[in-house]
């Protein structure tokens, strides 16, 4: 099924493991977020869960300069009040359903991660950089604030004082800086950036797949009040134990045996 996919903005190469890695393709703008990416992007997440060929995926940009330098500034000049909320509201949706997904996303920040693009490595499960990254919400130099979500995730992460230091000033946080204060896993060179990603993708493919998926919701869920969230995490954990791979896992342990999983 991946093989299927035709894109225009995104090239897509899968291997044997199951592993996507999905390369926005606009380098010429510093491959910034025009509505084509946006519904292709869409297309491709709401697609991928169901597709038994990617088990995770790792987003990129093409080039060696930019992850993704925000929303393509060419289109702003249309927006008003009401389009620009329908802008904001459709840029949401498609990071989220990133976010919701039950399969691994690892952001491979190679460069510029700036408004929109910043706001595509928060919604994905975790943020590998490279050591010439630099991360930013630059939006109030345009005279607006992040509208992809930005002003929601990054507190969550960062905290709310460093989120609103970094929203305010529009100021970019490089690779270390990001690394200091939780924004990214890792921080590795330019050139090993994809190789330490597909690394840490190859260790949690090797894990138990519905285990996985579970686990990225439960996680999410700690966005909510903790008795919301405790709730889902001891349903998700019922879900769990109901499964041929959690029998696989545990009996494996016992008999001092490596874990076949096979997602069921
Ligand atoms: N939207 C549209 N085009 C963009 C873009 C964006 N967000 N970011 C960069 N580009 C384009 C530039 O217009 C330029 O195109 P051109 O060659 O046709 O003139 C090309 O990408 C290269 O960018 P340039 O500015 O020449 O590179 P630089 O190395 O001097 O600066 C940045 C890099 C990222 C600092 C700078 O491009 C920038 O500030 N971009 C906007 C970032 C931003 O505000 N993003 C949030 C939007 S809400």
């Amino acid at each position: 099924m991946a093989s299927d996919y035709q894109f225009n903005t995104l090239d897509i190469s899968t291997d044997s493991n199951g592993l996507a890695v999905v390369t926005i393709n606009r380098p010429k703008s510093l491959n910034a977020l025009n509505a084509e990416v946006i519904t292709e992007l869409d297309t491709l997440f709401a697609s991928i869960e169901e597709d038994e060929d990617v088990a995770g995926i790792i987003l990129t940009g093409a080039g060696d300069k930019a992850f993704v330098a925000g929303a393509d500034i060419r289109q702003f000049t249309a927006l008003d009040a009401e389009s620009g909320q329908a802008f904001a509201r459709r840029g949401q949706a498609v990071f989220t359903q990133i976010e919701q997904l039950r399969k691994p996303v690892i952001a491979a920040v190679n460069g510029f991660a700036l408004g929109g693009g910043c706001e595509l490595a928060l919604a994905c499960h975790l943020r590998f950089a490279s050591s010439n990254a630099q991360f930013g919400q630059p939006e109030v130099n345009l005279g607006i604030l992040p509208g992809y979500g930005g002003s929601q995730r990054l507190p969550r992460i960062v905290g709310k004082g460093l989120a609103m230091e970094m929203i305010l000033t529009g100021e970019m946080v490089g690779a270390a800086r990001a690394y200091e204060i939780g924004l990214v896993n890792r921080v590795s060179s330019p050139e090993s950036l994809l190789d330490e990603a597909r690394a840490m993708m190859s260790t949690i493919l090797s894990k138990a797949p519905l285990a996985i998926g579970y686990s990225i919701e439960a996680v999410n869920c700690s966005d909510r009040p903790m008795k919301e969230g405790m709730q889902r995490e001891a349903s998700l954990f019922g879900m769990a134990c109901s499964t041929d791979d959690f029998t696989e896992g545990a009996s494996a342990f016992l008999e001092k045996r490596a874990p076949v999983f096979k997602g069921t």
